[in-house]
């Protein structure tokens, strides 16, 4: 004889679903904001007129009833019960369809007003990473169709650099970034439903853009007089935000200020304001080419077999840039210490420098630790030089008549461009690519991401696993993409 308890559990559970006059129609009842007693008495209620109620969802469900649900409440319900999406298999419906139901004795006809609206799954993969909030998550093309916000939120987010408030800065550059990814211009506030990271503040701004085409927060912050001497005092090479914003505290504006004022420079400093005008020009990626062929000729002078790889925003297809940013490293481990000092020596040689400054590399995997390791500056063999380049001859004939001068011109057959060097042993080649590859933003969601969701930390120099005490060593960015359980995102849509 089978156990009491057991015959008990083995009941169907729609043991009173016998008598049911309509098989097709099998409804669940939700018991969210419902209650159990008044969820039984529907039960009860709808089964002695012969409809057919379960008590456990399950995948035969056509109809799911719910009272005070939104049409997302149930969805989520659903999702979280199923595990995938229901949507388009049951009808999710009001209250009002099954009391009708049952005053009809028969299942009536849904009506849109019985059905529970739900916001439009987006179409496809590519949309559903949109939603994703860690931009190392998306992919964000170069080129995009959202300039008109994402500019305006990137003076906000530049002017709370501005302001020394990196909370605010990065919550406005995360609102721009996922502008960016989106595959289609936002015309209306509907668009931006179920997007991440854009927080009130960004919303307001959005909004008022949609509505009157421009922002008064954003137009006055870019008419600002801080925000403009401050733009123009960190446009220098070598000056950072502090110093700029005690200058600009003492009544400083501009470069032309310092330089009537006297102000004491450091060198990298004095440089930034001798090249001022050549390097406030972008670089274009012909100049990008001609300096390629340089560091490559200086680097293979100096240690044959050495390899050099363009990084930065060229390396993610600009076609302009304020630098040129470059990885170099040698096959063979070791080989590459102590290269940078001789390729400066080169370059200078050949008169192809007019400022540089190499720091040593200063990492020790042993000293420095993953506790360090997470720091977004990395501490590779690297130089920062301004290279004095020789303008195409084309241009330089038309201007034969008029001697060069010292500080790069129109008139000049030269102009100054900022070039970053960076050496790198080549078991950290990989770490290296990744971390010089920017954006800056993306970068900085790799870490967070590495950080926050896998327990890890990424540099420029490794990816070390807290979970597991161990460094994790890659060879490829794809095997560093795989380790932290990202899809590999290409450069070209590491735009963010
Ligand atoms: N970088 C870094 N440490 C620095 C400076 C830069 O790791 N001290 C990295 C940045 O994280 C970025 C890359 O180097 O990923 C390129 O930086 P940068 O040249 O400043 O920016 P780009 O993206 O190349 O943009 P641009 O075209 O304006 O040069
Ligand atoms: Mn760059
Ligand atoms: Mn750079």
């Amino acid at each position: 004889m089978i156990p009491l308890k057991r015959r008990k559990v083995s009941l169907p559970v729609n043991q009173q679903n016998d008598t049911c006059k309509f098989p097709h129609v099998s409804i669940f009842i939700l018991e969210r904001k419902m209650g159990a007693s008044r969820r039984a008495f529907l039960t009860r209620l709808g089964r002695s007129k012969g409809f057919l109620i379960e008590e456990i969802y399950s995948s035969s469900i056509t109809h799911v009833v719910s009272e005070n649900n939104s049409g997302d409440e149930v969805q989520a319900w659903l999702g979280n019960q199923t595990g995938q999406d229901t949507s388009s298999s049951v009808h999710l419906l009001d209250i009002r369809w099954f009391t009708e139901s049952m005053d009809a004795g028969q299942p009536v006809i849904i009506q849109d007003r019985h059905i529970l609206k739900v916001k439009p799954k987006p179409d496809g993969d590519h949309t559903a990473m949109l939603l994703k909030s860690y931009a190392c998550q998306r992919r964000t093309p170069l080129k995009h169709h959202n300039s008109f916000l994402t500019e305006a939120l990137e003076i906000l987010a530049q002017n709370a650099e501005y302001n020394d408030n990196e909370g605010r800065s990065v919550a406005f550059r995360r609102a721009a970034s996922v502008l960016k990814a989106l595959p289609r211009r936002v015309r209306s506030m509907e668009d931006l439903r179920c997007l991440p990271c854009l927080g009130d503040h960004s919303q307001r701004v959005i909004k008022e853009i949609l509505e009157d085409g421009s922002s008064r927060e954003v137009e006055s912050t870019r008419q600002s007089e801080q925000y403009q001497a401050m733009k123009a005092l960190t446009g220098i090479f070598g000056v950072g935000v502090r110093t700029a914003d005690r200058w600009f505290r003492e009544g400083l504006r501009s470069p032309d200020d310092l330089i009537r004022t006297g102000q004491q420079l450091n060198r990298a400093q004095q440089a930034g304001v001798q090249y001022y005008d050549d390097l406030q020009k972008p670089v274009t990626m012909a100049e990008a080419d001609v300096i390629s062929d340089i560091v490559e000729k200086a680097v293979h002078s100096v240690l044959p077999g050495a390899e050099i790889q363009l990084m930065g925003g060229f390396r993610r297809g600009k076609e302009v840039g304020h630098d040129v940013d470059f990885l170099i490293t040698h096959p063979e481990e070791g080989k590459e210490e102590g290269l940078m000092p001789k390729i400066t020596k080169w370059l200078e040689e050949q008169g192809l420098l007019l400022y540089q400054k190499t720091t040593r590399n200063s990492y020790l995997e042993k000293t420095d630790g993953p506790a360090r390791a997470s720091s977004n500056m990395d501490r590779f063999e690297r130089c920062f030089s301004i290279f004095k380049l020789q303008k195409p001859a084309v241009s330089r004939e038309s201007n034969c008549t008029v001697s060069a001068e010292d500080a790069g011109s129109e008139a000049s057959g030269w102009r100054a461009v900022r070039v970053d060097l960076v050496v790198s042993p080549c078991s950290q080649f990989a770490f290296a690519t990744l971390g010089w590859t920017g954006s800056k933003l993306f970068e900085r969601e790799l870490r967070r991401w590495a950080g926050q969701e896998k327990h890890m930390s990424l540099s420029s120099h490794a990816l070390y696993d807290s979970t597991q005490n161990l460094y994790l060593r890659a060879k490829t960015e794809e095997e560093i993409f795989s380790y932290l359980g990202l899809e590999f995102i290409p450069p070209s849509e590491r735009n963010a």
